[in-house]
């Protein structure tokens, strides 16, 4: 992987001792994206003031070194690169809105508590702009590359329509390393679709880092319409001939908009199958973790699914062990598990991955705590999992099969809820759906019997 392309940063540090403190948190915060620290303004791609509010005319001092940086900007924007000018610190507190009315040279204004917040903030005046932030590569190009002649193996197959993530949720590295978030336009996403399907393939699955942040540009002749959502792409898909499943992931609770949830319960062909990672049950822990929703909301939204899809199989990930969890906020996720009731699950224990904001938070979590509320909360979700497993037995589902399985004369597919699913059937089956009436069920799988008539078939 390329490291993001190099940029200046300059940070001006006025008062107190915290503040120089602040000032190092923000270019370690800063770090990942590029941004390396430069000993004046001139030519920066980011300045930042860190204020101080207690002399007096502090706020004054500010203004006239805003007045300074005024030429600065616009000559690096002649150069062709846009100077990111923040106010962080006190008087950023105490006068932030007043300061982005007085001084139209400022692109945004950071409160001493919202530090961990700045790569989000950047990325947000860098979109407002039109621009990207930083990504090691193009996109566009790796997409058409990909887009030639794609060779397929099997029956079901990814297909990425969504790239990068805005959320910037505090343990993640993906919105540094992957970028903003980023669309392929719909028509190009159909081709590949159709490409897929007259290669014999029946299942594909959408992908994307934030999948259903999707926002595509939308197919020739509904040019009108403003970009399209993953639901109206999906409701596009669906009417390819061929295509006999539809699966999408990773997604976000916060961006389950109403047309995606409506096309739950209206595609034949969108498996009831959900992955909607929460990571915790308690609000305190979501909250820093810079999740953007609470464990309510998510909740909310998993009802509405399922309203719209009562058999929705739902799936999670979660973390434990943030900086800050308590035992409270962990019996909160066990309380959230047993809530939701998931059929299946990732569960991992907090890993501190460097320049992210989370790495630099007090109150990390001690290792063995960490361990042992891993090995409870995954006991749980085993046992969700193996209820979730039998209570498919006496039920005749269609599986899609796949491969040859382990045994002789086996195959091996998967169940619309992404079960892996063995049973005794004939070669010419793989590649094709077919009725199976399950008759057992491990924590891992399920075992039926083909119906006569798919066998003779
Ligand atoms: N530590 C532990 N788990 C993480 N994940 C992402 N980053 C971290 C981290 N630093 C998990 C989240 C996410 C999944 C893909 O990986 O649960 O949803
Ligand atoms: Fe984005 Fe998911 Fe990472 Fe959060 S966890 S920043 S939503 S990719």
């Amino acid at each position: 992987m390329m490291a993001p392309a190099r940029k200046k940063l300059f940070i001006k540090t006025y008062g107190c001792q915290m503040n120089v403190y602040d000032s190092e948190r923000m270019r370690d915060v800063l770090a990942p994206l590029g941004y390396e620290p430069s000993e004046q303004p001139d030519g920066a791609d980011m300045v930042i003031l860190n204020t101080c509010h207690i002399r007096e005319k502090a706020a004054e001092k500010v203004y006239s070194e805003l007045g300074r940086l005024r030429p600065l900007k616009e000559e690096k924007a002649d150069s062709g690169a846009p100077m990111t000018i923040a106010v962080a610190g006190c008087v950023a507190q105490a006068q932030g809105e007043e300061i982005m009315r007085r001084a139209p040279v400022v692109d945004l204004v950071v409160g001493p508590q919202t530090y961990h917040k700045l790569p989000e903030l950047i990325a947000q005046t860098h979109r407002s702009r039109g621009e990207r932030l930083e990504t090691e590569f193009e996109p566009v190009e790796k997409f058409d590359a990909l887009a030639g002649n794609r060779k397929v193996a099997g029956y079901s197959a990814f297909l990425t329509v969504q790239e990068g993530c805005d959320k910037f949720c505090t343990f993640c590295v993906v919105p540094y390393t992957r970028g903003a978030e980023w669309s392929r336009p719909v028509d190009q996403i159909v081709a590949e679709a159709r490409q897929l399907a007259s290669k014999g393939v029946r299942e594909i699955t959408l992908l994307g880092q934030n999948v259903n942040a999707y926002h595509g540009e939308p197919p020739a002749g509904h040019e009108a319409d403003g970009v399209w959502g993953l639901g109206r792409l999906l409701r596009h898909l669906a009417m390819i001939g061929g295509l006999d499943r539809i699966r999408y992931t990773t997604s976000h609770p916060n961006d389950m908009d109403d047309e995606l949830i409506a096309a739950h319960g209206e595609l034949e062909c969108l498996m009831p199958y959900l992955h909607l990672p929460v990571q915790s049950g308690s609000d305190k822990i979501l909250h820093a973790m810079n999740r953007k929703h609470t464990f309510e909301s998510y909740a909310r939204v998993i009802e509405k699914v399922r309203a719209a899809r009562p058999d929705i199989a739902i799936s999670g990930d979660f973390i434990v062990g943030f900086p800050g969890e308590t035992d409270a906020d962990f019996e909160a996720t066990m309380q959230g598990v047993r809530e939701i009731n998931y059929a299946s699950a990732f569960s991992f224990k907090y890993s501190r991955r460097p320049g992210t904001p989370g790495a630099s938070l007090p109150m990390q979590v001690d290792e063995a705590v960490a361990s042992e509320r891993l090995t409870r909360l995954q006991a749980l979700l085993e046992d969700q999992q193996t209820a979730f497993n039998g209570s498919q037995i006496g039920r005749r589902i269609p599986v899609l099969f796949e491969r040859k399985g382990r045994e002789d004369g086996q195959l091996h597919g998967r169940s619309p809820y992404l079960q892996a699913v063995h049973c005794d059937a004939p070669d010419h089956l793989i590649g094709r759906i077919a009725e199976v009436a399950i008759t057992g069920s491990t924590r891992n799988s399920l075992t039926g019997e083909l119906d006569a008539k798919a066998s003779a078939a």
